[in-house]
């Protein structure tokens, strides 16, 4: 089924337009809008019904809470101590991030070098498993005292921890497309019933396009920060240069335009994670109006809780299920 919905058709009206405005031939527009249509029809993956989106997204039928790294402000983040607290404290799930060892084992780790979160140092590329689970994941944290004695978990070891606890599972991944493409379908078939527990998602639309490739009944979903190019997370821009901050910004409006116009009928997402300042009633609409649910994050203070709660309705990744805190980036 391929359905032409509102926002594809202007989507394509907008492309003639840019086109015509760019080209000046009438011709040229039509055949390079005809061969962009022809192309998303051709490669655009279908997404898995709305059903079992809505059985992740919200699955006791009301928003979501999610624990950013599984809940970074309450316990150490991205490990299994730290997936026991989320459920303790009343999180529908967690949000976990993929990285690997330099033997190919996939474990959580939000940055590619283990300095920010650990006593060691180094980067994953150099490190095996057996060293890293040396290191001690609570060693930077504010509450390190609590929780001696952890390890840097596996993959498999946070799934099996999340299913115990009953949590949803939104697994982030970064990079290594391939190699997390292939353990994630390993996971999938050994723990189908992940397929009703959990989400795909990346900033990468080709993580996103490939994880379905390979396997169509996982639910995905793209992560997307507006000016995320140009600007950090706490909006200082990134570059110094003049031309490099102009272009980077100009690269941003290429990107947001893509996210919300084909990328997501491309890859079949169910799900869009979006930076909440970008999050409003009509937001939401527009993408349920596409079928695809928006979750925000991240959402950090109780007055902001209760407005995705109560009055959007919508599901929320935060790092904190105790308090109002800062935003981990
Ligand atoms: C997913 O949920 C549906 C509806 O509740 C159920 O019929 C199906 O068996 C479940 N699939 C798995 C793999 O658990």
């Amino acid at each position: 089924m391929f359905c032409f919905s509102e926002g594809l058709a202007a989507a394509f009206s907008s492309l003639l337009l840019a086109a015509l405005a760019l080209t000046r031939s009438l011709a040229a527009s039509c055949l390079l809008t005809g061969g962009a249509y022809l192309a998303l029809r051709l490669f655009s993956l279908e997404p898995a019904s709305l059903q079992r989106a809505q059985l992740v997204v919200q699955p006791r039928g009301s928003p979501a809470r999610i624990a950013h790294r599984g809940g970074g402000h309450d316990a150490p983040e991205n490990t299994v101590a730290a997936l026991r607290q989320a459920a303790e404290n009343g999180a529908t799930g967690v949000e976990i991030d993929i990285e690997f060892t330099a033997d190919g084992i996939p474990i959580l780790m939000h940055d590619s070098t283990v300095d920010r979160t650990t006593d060691g140092s180094g980067s994953l590329r150099d490190l095996t498993f057996a060293e890293i689970r040396k290191f001690n994941p609570a060693a930077k944290h504010r509450l390190w005292r609590d929780y001696r004695g952890i390890k840097i978990p596996t993959l498999e070891e946070a799934v099996l921890e999340s299913i115990r606890y009953n949590l949803i599972i939104y697994f982030d991944v970064k990079g290594h497309a391939d190699q997390a493409v292939a353990a994630l379908k390993r996971l999938y078939q050994e723990y189908p019933q992940l397929y009703n527990t959990s989400v795909v998602c990346s900033f990468m639309p080709d993580v996103v396009y490939k994880m379905r490739k390979a396997d169509r009944n996982v639910i995905t979903a793209l992560t997307h920060r507006p000016w995320s190019i140009s600007h950090f997370g706490d909006g200082r821009p990134r570059f110094v240069s003049y031309w490099r901050h102009y272009l980077t910004m100009a690269l941003d409006v290429i990107v947001d335009w893509s996210m919300h116009n084909f990328l997501w009928h491309l890859c079949g997402v169910s799900v869009f994670l979006v930076q909440k300042n970008y999050v409003s009633q009509d937001y939401v609409h527009q993408w349920s109006s596409k079928g695809v649910q928006v979750v925000a994050w991240t959402v950090n203070t109780f007055a902001e809780k209760m407005y995705y709660e109560n009055v959007l309705q919508t599901s929320y990744v935060t790092d904190s299920l105790l308090e109002d805190c800062d935003p981990h980036y």
